[in-house]
């Protein structure tokens, strides 16, 4: 994939080509192109801002050199123009994976107060990274790049080892351990060292489904559960003080065998 960006702080993105995204730009997978739009403009002293019409605090980016600079952009197949602004939608790992359809992302980095207004026709959407204010929009697109680019095939060792990331199932994933199996008295949950594999996917799930519903219930409430969980659900729920509330919401997922025996006896 191809990242363009039109900023006039090139040098910023020194700092996203390192580890894997460098070595992924040496493999070929990703290329970043880097448009200074400061070399577009018109003026002698090469302006690329000026005063806002009817006054008020801040300059506000003109529209020439950054028009001239997206008419020097030479588009790689199914291409899409991401205007970088505080006021578009908000950037989720849903968003990034819609965008990993496209063979080029161009993104248009703000500062100042701001675009003119007609710059906003060169985009095909706005993207917020946050509700919060940056001094550019170097920082966002980075984020985008940085984002996108780890789910592309081949950019992460690992094929597809993005898949168990939070967010990306809408939950948070499971918690991880290292080697010693006992720091300091702290010790690895006695599941990870046994080798059984289905014990252990077991144990990720219920763990990833307790981290989600202690940290970010609003991620739980939107969870679709999967049959396996009404077991792992069922075990968590005298562990986590509240959960019992939305035992609905898994209760249709009992199991045949069990729904049977727990039916009281008749006479
Ligand atoms: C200082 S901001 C402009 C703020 C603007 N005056 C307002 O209040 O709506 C300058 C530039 O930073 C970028 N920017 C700031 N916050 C951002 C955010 N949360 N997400 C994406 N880009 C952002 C945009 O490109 C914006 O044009």
């Amino acid at each position: 994939m191809k990242f363009t960006v039109l900023t006039i702080f090139p040098e910023m993105f020194a700092h996203i080509q390192e580890s894997i995204l460098k070595r992924a730009k040496h493999s070929g997978l990703i290329e970043i192109e880097l448009v200074n739009f400061r070399d577009f403009a018109e003026s002698k002293h090469k302006n690329v801002d000026d005063v806002p019409y009817g006054g008020g605090a801040g300059m506000v980016l003109k529209p020439e050199p950054i028009f001239n600079a997206m008419a020097s952009v030479d588009r790689t197949g199914n291409s899409r123009t991401i205007l970088l602004s505080q006021q578009g939608q908000l950037y989720n790992q849903k968003k990034a994976h819609e965008l990993t359809v496209y063979d080029h992302l161009i993104f248009l980095c703000g500062h100042y107060e701001g675009f003119d207004e007609r710059i906003r026709t060169l985009a095909d959407e706005e993207i917020s990274i946050g509700d919060y204010v940056l001094t550019g929009g170097e920082l966002a697109a980075m984020v985008i790049i940085d984002s996108v680019a780890r789910l592309l095939p081949g950019v992460l060792g690992k094929a597809n080892s993005w898949e168990h990331d939070s967010h990306s199932q809408g939950l948070l994933e499971y918690p991880h351990y290292t080697r010693p199996p006992d720091y300091m008295g702290m010790k690895v949950p006695e599941v990870l060292l046994s080798g059984h594999h289905a014990e252990l996917e077991k144990w990720r799930r219920k763990e990833s489904l307790r981290r989600t519903f202690m940290r970010r219930r609003d991620l739980f409430e939107r969870l679709e559960f999967q049959p396996g969980d009404y077991e792992l659900l069922e075990e968590l729920w005298p562990e986590c003080p509240g959960l019992i509330s939305y035992r609905h919401k898994w209760q249709h997922l009992e199991p045949k065998s069990k729904k049977k025996k727990s039916r009281p006896m008749s006479d």
